[in-house]
């Protein structure tokens, strides 16, 4: 789909790229060509990832930090800085979630994915941002959200009140750090299978059985499907897209909202069959 020097001379920053989609985006971006630096808080994960990225270490770069804590964000920035000269792309993946009642969460419950998902967001874009504006070659900053950041969604409050803040912040920077030629976008995906949303938020097979039947093409979504849709948006095939949201869910939380959608899951046939039965005959 993209020219293998799609991201040729390009320094990517991925947090929470030692796994998950964080991992899958690092990896396609290397195999266009680009530098890429991954950062998470388990050292020795971010090894194990970055040997799969690219073997011989030219084109990776780990540090581990801790996106809640400004300090280790910063300094993992810097590393990156010395090493390559300068930040091009951030991507904002990492993130926490898990299931829960809201009655049930403590005030702690709350904060753990709320300072991941939104401060968490901020430290590294701030932390970046900052590099890109004094190095004066524009960037592009690209927060991975979800679609329940405008719909909202039961049983994770946190994350949903965490990734709406993540959007607003992408609107706003997009208009405010335009001047300097950082564009802002964000992917909202839909369900696509990785081990640390899944554990947390399928499961059980019926949790994965509902979830999938939600989703009007009837999948989970494809990581390379996702990772088509960052390369896009972090490369230079995308220069007037800033302050956008492209949902990649399979039509997912669209069809949650049609009053009718629900009749697609009568057979289609049925359905039609029913459809002629009811129209009128002329004369
Ligand atoms: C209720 C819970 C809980 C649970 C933790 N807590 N899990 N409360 N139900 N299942 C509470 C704890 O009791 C504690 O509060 C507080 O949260 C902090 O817990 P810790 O275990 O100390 O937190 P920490 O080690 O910082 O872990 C953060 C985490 C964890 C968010 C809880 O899950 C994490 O790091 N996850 C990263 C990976 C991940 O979640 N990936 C999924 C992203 S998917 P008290 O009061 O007891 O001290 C995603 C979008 C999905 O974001 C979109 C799908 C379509």
């Amino acid at each position: 789909m993209f020219r293998d020097d799609a991201l040729e001379g390009k320094t990517i920053l991925v947090t929470g790229g030692g796994s998950g989609l964080g991992l899958s985006m690092a990896t396609r971006f290397a195999g266009y060509g680009a530098k890429v630096a991954i950062t998470g808080r388990d050292a020795a994960k971010l090894e194990r990832a970055a040997a799969e990225i690219d073997p011989s270490g030219e084109r990776v770069h780990t540090q581990a930090s801790d996106v809640r804590d400004y300090a280790t964000v910063e300094a993992a920035v810097s590393g990156v800085t010395a090493r390559w000269g300068g930040i091009d792309v951030l991507v904002n993946n990492a993130a926490g979630n898990f299931l829960a009642p809201t009655e049930d969460l403590s005030p702690n419950g709350f904060n753990a994915v709320v300072s991941t998902v939104l401060n968490g967001t901020f430290h590294a874009t701030l932390a970046v941002g900052k590099g890109m504006i004094e190095r004066k070659r524009g960037g592009s900053i690209l927060n991975i959200v979800t679609t329940y950041a405008w719909t909202g969604s039961a049983f994770v409050v946190p994350s949903a009140a965490a990734k709406a803040g993540v959007l607003a912040m992408t609107r706003s920077l997009a208009v405010e750090w335009a001047t300097y030629g950082i564009r802002s976008n964000a992917i909202a995906p839909g369900p696509f299978p990785t081990e640390g949303a899944w554990s947390a938020l399928m499961p059980t097979p019926e949790m994965e059985a509902e979830a999938k039947a939600r989703v009007p093409l009837n999948r989970f979504g494809k990581h390379d499907e996702l990772t088509s849709l960052a390369v896009f948006l972090v490369s230079d095939a995308a220069p007037y897209i800033n302050g956008e949201v492209v949902t990649i869910d399979g039509g997912e939380w669209i069809a949650s909202g049609g009053e009718f959608n629900g009749l697609t899951r009568i057979p289609r046939e049925h359905f039609k069959a029913a459809m002629q039965a009811m129209r009128p005959k002329k004369g």
